[in-house]
């Protein structure tokens, strides 16, 4: 099922952030990279939560017994979202770098000095700064180049993966540039040397449909808020990967794999609420299966912004003083999120500028900051970025065009 323009209007009244009446400018909400709306269904999921069952999990009381299958039906419905194998591959966290750091932290336990990790210049923080830290114990920490094209140098990731090499933490997508790196390629390349692949699929999940079964994945995380859930950190384990980690757990907590890896009492509301957001995606698609139809709406959803995307990327190229970064649309698969500079304004007066015309788009280096600093734009400020949502229209990506043209009016 196609996921056209008409779907995305549409879909924009599920949304009460999007329908809110408030003086002064609309609010063009392109910030979806940094965090997305919710629907109401997710919001009515969550206070219906806390008004039903909002006890613990493993009573001997109905409300108890009542959170217990919300639970199970969240890990079910989170497994389908990825293609994993079952529910007992789905942990829960906080968000995705706390449960980056406690995975980082067991299998730290597991290196010896002189092992090697591989990590890239493209990365968000939250799948470098885990890693990095293993530094301390004698690990060695190779670091893939990024190219100023936006893309990892893959020659360099082949060379850096060695039989010295232990794991590879690899982002799928690039929150900052949209570049979408090569899984597949990895996955050889360290199933060639027996090293693990810990993939970051936080800004991949809401822009195209994953199989972590058939990519063969050892971990992957992504989280909820990104994909229009609520703050839950999600981390895919590949059946039998999490059962032998030396994880930090109480001594009286489950060790079989989900819950291996989750400390103390988990947010079960909002867990609830991104079972919620994963069936609300799914309404946008067809099929037999919940799998079927998030397949198919995640296919829809992707096509629709990449359109949308593609818009934006060519039309802000062709304004005078505009620099943008990163991959364009015209090869590999690219996420819907495009950073530029301007010539005669940082990305921060340009954003500030922006929001007060009800603009929402962030500037800086979201936490890439290896790859803002690699591109030479540190000092400059960074970049300033435009997420494409799957509520996103061609209106609020007119009137971002027509902002950043007034900074480039008085350009000689
Ligand atoms: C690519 C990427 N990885 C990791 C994270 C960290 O996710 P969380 O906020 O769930 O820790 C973000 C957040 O912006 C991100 O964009």
């Amino acid at each position: 099922m196609a996921f056209t323009a008409e779907h995305s209007l549409r879909c924009r009244k599920d949304f009460p952030a999007l329908t809110r009446h408030l003086p002064g400018p609309k609010l063009a909400y392109l910030d979806g990279p940094g965090g997305s709306q919710v629907p109401r269904a997710v919001i009515d999921t969550i206070a219906d939560f806390y008004q039903t069952c909002n006890v613990n999990t493993h009573g001997q009381f109905a409300p108890s017994q009542e959170v217990d299958r919300r639970m199970a039906a969240a890990r079910a419905a989170v497994a389908d979202f990825l293609g994993a194998e079952d529910s007992s591959c789905i942990s829960f966290g906080q968000n995705m770098t706390t449960l980056n750091y406690a995975l980082s932290g067991a299998i730290a336990r597991t290196l010896q000095h002189g092992d090697e990790v591989v990590i890239t210049q493209l990365d968000h923080e939250a799948n470098r700064g885990p890693w990095l830290r293993l530094k301390d114990q004698g690990v060695l920490i190779q670091e893939v180049r990024l190219m100023q094209s936006g893309r990892l140098d893959e020659s360099d990731l082949a060379a850096k993966i060695t039989p010295r090499t232990k794991l590879v933490a690899l982002g799928a997508a690039s929150n900052a540039l949209g570049t979408v790196n090569d899984i597949a390629l990895a996955r050889r390349l360290t199933r060639a040397v027996g090293a693990l692949l810990v993939i970051d699929a936080v800004h991949y999940a809401p822009h195209f449909p994953l199989d972590v079964k058939t990519l063969g994945m050892d971990f992957l995380l992504c989280s909820g808020y990104k994909f229009y859930g609520p703050h839950v950190g999600v981390l895919y384990s590949r059946p039998g990967a999490l059962d032998r980690l030396p994880t930090d757990r109480l001594s009286v907590q489950d060790p079989a794999a989900p819950y291996r890896i989750e400390t103390g009492t988990l947010n079960h509301a909002a867990i609830d609420g991104l079972r919620a957001a994963v069936e609300y995606l799914a309404g946008w698609g067809s099929g037999a299966s919940l799998r079927d139809r998030i397949v198919d709406a995640m296919s829809g959803i992707s096509a629709h912004e990449h359109e949308l995307a593609k818009f934006y990327h060519d039309s802000v190229r062709s304004i005078r003083g505009v620099r943008v970064w990163g991959p364009d649309f015209s090869g590999r698969a690219r996420a819907p999120t495009v950073s530029i500079t301007l010539e005669n304004a940082t990305a921060a007066e340009a954003a500030a500028a922006l929001g007060k015309q009800g603009i929402c788009v962030w500037d800086g280096h979201f936490y890439a900051a290896r790859a803002v600093q690699v591109l030479g734009l540190t000092e400059r400020g960074g970049l300033l970025r435009t997420g494409i949502s799957m509520y996103s229209t061609r209106d609020d990506l007119q009137r971002l065009l027509a902002g950043i043209e007034r900074f480039t009016l008085d350009l000689p």
